[in-house]
């Protein structure tokens, strides 16, 4: 097969030429959004990260393609609607990170709960002082888990260690996991009411989008802390902004953030011909909660360890392989 593999870093293309030698390998120094004048009628998979949309337009250039390999477990930013009529199958990585990203979210909690971002800097700025810089116990709070698939039974199992206790709301509550873990399933406006804090690990989809929305976000226990490490567009950005204001939020952490791909291309945004003036106001609103002092922000590095890094390009390659040989796996189900 004829691939475009766009982003990768040197090891990865090393890797990737020496596993997939049989295959015509084109690679780019950036994602496919850096490439606006590239087409291929002969190109039959790409392999992407998640900084690209890929949609109709894209796929149009691109008129022999077959595969689309995501080096992700999300797949927000593949229209899988386009992709269908065109014979487009797409790959994603299910499972490579969830102790990874459950770490992460113990990083962020762990922050927030402790100060650490603040306290690294007020000793930078030349003041060893304790002054303004309590926190909290982890140990009898409520930790609400939004999302109790591969990462958050993670998170879950890693809060027992804290002696947090759980809630937990999923579309599909699993009876066996919540018995295992000592957990308890509620609704989700139980869960936003009793948690201290409130950490989501959803996909996004037409059903999790502003999942957290103005309508409910006001329910959110009085000063508690929120992280989100899934999606950004899981909370309506502006409800977020009028949380923290009302202080219903003290404080949140995210790792993604809505429209969190113009915020690598500013200019691109400002000097597009048509700017839309929703997304606009989001890259405005993104900027508030950057500089907001009760909020930490991370440019989506959950996933980002050597090991979870690692796991990612092999499954990666192996989802190219298996679709060259006539045995796909890991294809995202197209409804
Ligand atoms: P998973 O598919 O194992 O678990 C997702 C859970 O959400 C499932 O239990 C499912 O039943 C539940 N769910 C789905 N729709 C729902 C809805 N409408 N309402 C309530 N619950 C719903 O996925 P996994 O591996 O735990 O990953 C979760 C998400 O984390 C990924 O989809 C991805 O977007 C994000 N992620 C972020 C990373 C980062 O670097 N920040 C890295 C890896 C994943």
């Amino acid at each position: 097969m004829k691939i475009h593999y766009f982003a990768g870093e040197e090891w990865e293309e090393k890797l990737a030429r020496e596993k997939l030698a049989d295959h015509d390998i084109v690679f780019h120094n950036g994602p496919l959004s850096d490439f606006p004048d590239l087409a291929d009628p002969e190109a039959e998979a790409l392999c992407v990260f998640i900084e690209a949309k890929i949609g109709e337009a894209e796929m149009a250039r691109f008129p022999a393609l077959k595969l689309i390999a995501t080096r992700s477990t999300g797949f927000d930013h593949i229209d899988l609607a386009a992709a269908k009529p065109r014979g487009i199958a797409i790959a994603n990585v299910p499972y490579y990170g969830e102790n990874t990203v459950a770490e992460f979210t113990f990083a962020l909690l762990l922050a927030l709960s402790r100060r650490i971002i603040d306290a690294d800097e007020r000793v930078r700025a030349g003041a060893f002082s304790t002054t303004g810089l309590r926190g909290f116990d982890l140990a009898g709070k409520t930790l609400g888990v939004i999302g109790t698939g591969h990462i958050g039974a993670h998170v879950i199992r890693m809060a027992q260690g804290f002696s947090t206790k759980v809630l937990g709301y999923d579309a599909f509550p699993n009876a066996e996991l919540a018995q295992k873990l000592g957990f308890s399933y509620v609704s989700l406006p139980e869960l936003l009411a009793a948690s201290d804090i409130v950490t989501i690990h959803v996909p996004y989809n037409e059903h999790t989008h502003h999942l957290l929305n103005r309508e409910n976000i006001g329910t959110l226990k009085k000063g508690s802390f929120l992280i989100n490490t899934a999606r950004g567009a899981v909370i309506e950005t502006a409800a977020l902004i009028e949380a923290l204001k009302s202080e219903s939020l003290a404080g949140a952490a995210l790792d993604v953030l809505e429209e969190e791909g113009d915020m690598a291309d500013e200019a691109a945004l400002l000097t597009a011909p048509h700017p839309r003036a929703e997304e606009l106001a989001i890259a405005l609103a993104n900027h508030y909660l950057i500089e907001h002092p009760r909020v930490i922000v991370t440019p989506h590095v959950a996933f980002n360890t050597t090991e979870a890094v690692e796991r990612i390009l092999n499954t990666s390659i192996d989802n190219i392989r298996q679709f060259a040989a006539g045995s796909p796996a890991n294809l995202v189900p197209q409804s």
